[in-house]
Parts: structure tokens; C-alpha cells; sequence
């Protein structure tokens, strides 16, 4: 097989994540004896700071044409507290999302046995948990209009949906539902916003053509709470972008860390994998940050872009060897974790590389 992967680091710890996402695929092009191409372009802080603008029309260009794009993370500690700031990091990630068409984003909770202590919830509440997340990307409240008055004393961000939104990702979601357990949970809040009730409605009538899934619509509040409450209680999650967002967050804390967590922005085009972790400028540069995460991505990008599902499988199996093996990062390190067995990013890059190879 021939691809050509577009490699977008962004900022933060991104540049040192995302390396160890592309040399798995490059390990995986290797022993398989496939043929990747690499291209890289910036975006995010770096971008703004080069050109003045978070995607440079180079990199969308680039974007659009490659058959696959492993991202990194955006953003910088300097426009957290600078409400004020007009031109921002993240714009560059909505704006990328919005042209490629990225409308569902796939969030799988992938729990290894091995870092079930590493969690803050309890091992017999975890164990056995399996979800994947639908949250839709380029909807809802992120992309409506956007007001500040004048005199900085009112401000609102229009929440609105189409009907063709929710029928798309409710879609995706439901077939990906007949090829697990055949259980869908949708998360609205319907009993407040009318966006949700629009939501609910077009996901009861998708609902009709898949009588062999059983669905389930939770409120929002409810199902942040049943998430930590009894996790297992999820297979497929379907969300607006909003909800799907912090719901994700939270979820994370199932698997260990927001550093294990992989996803797939997948619609129209070219497929666009990531971490959900930010750039966590506090680490950056210090080779602390986690790299399982990007590495994780990148399986998700050999199965899902390319239809490498063996290949994938050998990522995560690699993953899930150096986890047997003892090897942690800072962040999904337990009480128990032999300082010995901490590592840092090039360190356990290249532990899961080993165990690729
Ligand atoms: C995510 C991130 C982004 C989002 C930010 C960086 C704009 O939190 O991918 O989850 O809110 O979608
Ligand atoms: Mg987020």
C-alpha cells in the first residue's frame, strides 16, 4: 500500500508525541512492507507565530491532498488568560475540522487491564469497561455565531444544529453500533435546549432503521454522572460537540490518563487522527509527556483510513506489551510503579517501538 501521511506536531508537547506516532507507522511500513510517504506543516501557536495565522493556507492545502493527517496538540499558556486575544491557536484545529469536513470524531475508551490502578476510580468499576464515543465535530455552539457588544458587557455564542448534522453522525453511529455490543446511548439535554429536542428527534427516526441496536437517550448531567458512576454501563456514545468534549475529558480518567486517549475525525475526506490530550505547555520539553496517545492515533489511522486492520492491531498489542511489561510514564504511573519503571517520552516511544518491531 502507498500513502502519503501528513504530520501536523502543533504546539507544546505535540512535537514530542507525534514523532513517536509517525516512526510506529514508519515501523509498521517497514514490516509490512508498505510505503508511507511523510509530509509535515504547522499549525496552532507555531503557525501563528511564523506566519500570523493558526492554519497557514499551505497546510490546508497540504491537508486536503494527503490521504491521512497524525496531528499533535494546539495551544499556548499565553492566550489562556488573554480572553482579549483576537487571533488564537485553536482556531486553526475548528477551522481545519470545518474544511475537511471532519464531522465525526471517534473516541474510543481503550482500558488495558494494566492500568486499572492508575486510574482514580475504583479497578471493579473500570474493569470490563469498553466505549466509543460519537461526538459530532463541526456543529453546535463551536462554530455559531459569535457576539461581544461594544461596551464588553454582553456576550453569546449561538448553539444550533441541522437536522442533516445529526442524521450524519447519528448514521456512523448506529453502524458502528451493529458491529459491537448493539447498545447506543444518545446525550442531549433535551429538556432544556431545543437543539436537543432537534437532536432526539432525528435520532429516534435513525433509530428506526437499526431496530437491532437498543437505544438509550441520557440528559447530559446524568450521564456525566453514570460515567463514573457504573462506565461499563456504555458501548456506543453519541454526542453533540459540546457534551462530547467534557464528557470525553471525564472519560479519559477510565483509561488512566487523558495521555492514552486516541481519536479519529473522520467525514467527508481526508481522516485526521489525534491525541485528545491539549499541548500541556507545563510539560513541554521536558520529555515527560506520554506518547501512547500519538501512538495510539496512528492505529487508529492504519484501521480506519487505510483499512490496515492487522497492522493496527499490532500497534495496540505493542501498547498493550510494554504496559505487561511494567513500562509507565509519570501519568499513568500508580503507588506501586517502581520509580525504575517511569519513563520518559523518547524512552517509552522507544519501548513500544521494540515490542513493534
Ligand atoms: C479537543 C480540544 C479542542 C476542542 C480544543 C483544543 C479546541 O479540547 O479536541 O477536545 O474543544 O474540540
Ligand atoms: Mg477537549
Amino acid at each position: 500500500m502507498n500513502k502519503n501521511i501528513l504530520i501536523i506536531p502543533g504546539d507544546g508537547i505535540g512535537q514530542e508525541v507525534t514523532t513517536w506516532g509517525k516512526q510506529a507507522l514508519e515501523t509498521i511500513a517497514k514490516k509490512y512492507d508498505h510505503t508511507f510517504n511523510f509530509d509535515e506543516a504547522i499549525m496552532g501557536h507555531t503557525a501563528i507565530e511564523e506566519t500570523g495565522n493558526p492554519l497557514p493556507d499551505e497546510t490546508l492545502a497540504k491537508a486536503k491532498t494527503s490521504d491521512a493527517i497524525l496531528f499533535g496538540a494546539i495551544g499556548h499558556a499565553k492566550y489562556d488568560n488573554d480572553p482579549s486575544a483576537k487571533v488564537r491557536p485553536e482556531q486553526g484545529l475548528l477551522k481545519i475540522r470545518k474544511e475537511l469536513g471532519l464531522y465525526a470524531n471517534l473516541r474510543p475508551i481503550l482500558l488495558f487491564d494494566e492500568l486499572l490502578e492508575a486510574s482514580s476510580l475504583k479497578p471493579e468499576i473500570l474493569r470490563g469497561t469498553d466505549i466509543l464515543f460519537f461526538r459530532e465535530l463541526t456543529g453546535d455552539v463551536y462554530f455559531g455565531e459569535k457576539i461581544r457588544s461594544e461596551d464588553n458587557s454582553f456576550a453569546s455564542d449561538l448553539m444550533n444544529y441541522h437536522r442533516y448534522e445529526v442524521e450524519r453522525i447519528a448514521r456512523k453511529a448506529y453502524e458502528a453500533a451493529r458491529t459491537r455490543s448493539k447498545k447506543l446511548c444518545s446525550v442531549d439535554k433535551a429538556n432544556v435546549l431545543e437543539t436537543s429536542r432537534l437532536w432526539r428527534d432525528v435520532v429516534q427516526e435513525i433509530a428506526r432503521e437499526y431496530p437491532d441496536v437498543e437505544t438509550e437517550h441520557m440528559f447530559i448531567d446524568n450521564a456525566a454522572m453514570q460515567l463514573v458512576k457504573n462506565p461499563k454501563k456504555f458501548d456506543v456514545v453519541l454526542t453533540a460537540n459540546l457534551f462530547g468534549d467534557i464528557l470525553t475529558d471525564e472519560a479519559s480518567q477510565i483509561a488512566g490518563s487523558m495521555g492514552m486517549l486516541a481519536s479519529a475525525s473522520i467525514g467527508d475526506g481526508t481522516g485526521f487522527f489525534e491525541p485528545i490530550h491539549g499541548s500541556a505547555h507545563d510539560i513541554a520539553g521536558q520529555n515527560k509527556a506520554n506518547p501512547l496517545a500519538s501512538i495510539l492515533s496512528a492505529a487508529l489511522m492504519l484501521d480506519i483510513a487505510f483499512g490496515l486492520q492487522e497492522e493496527a492491531k499490532a500497534v495496540t498489542q505493542a501498547v498493550a506489551d510494554t504496559l505487561k511489561a511494567g513500562w509507565r510514564t509519570g501519568d499513568i504511573a500508580s503507588a506501586e510503579t517502581p520509580t525504575t519503571r517511569i519513563l520518559g517520552t523518547n524512552e517509552m516511544g522507544a519501548k513500544v517501538l521494540e515490542c513493534l518491531r
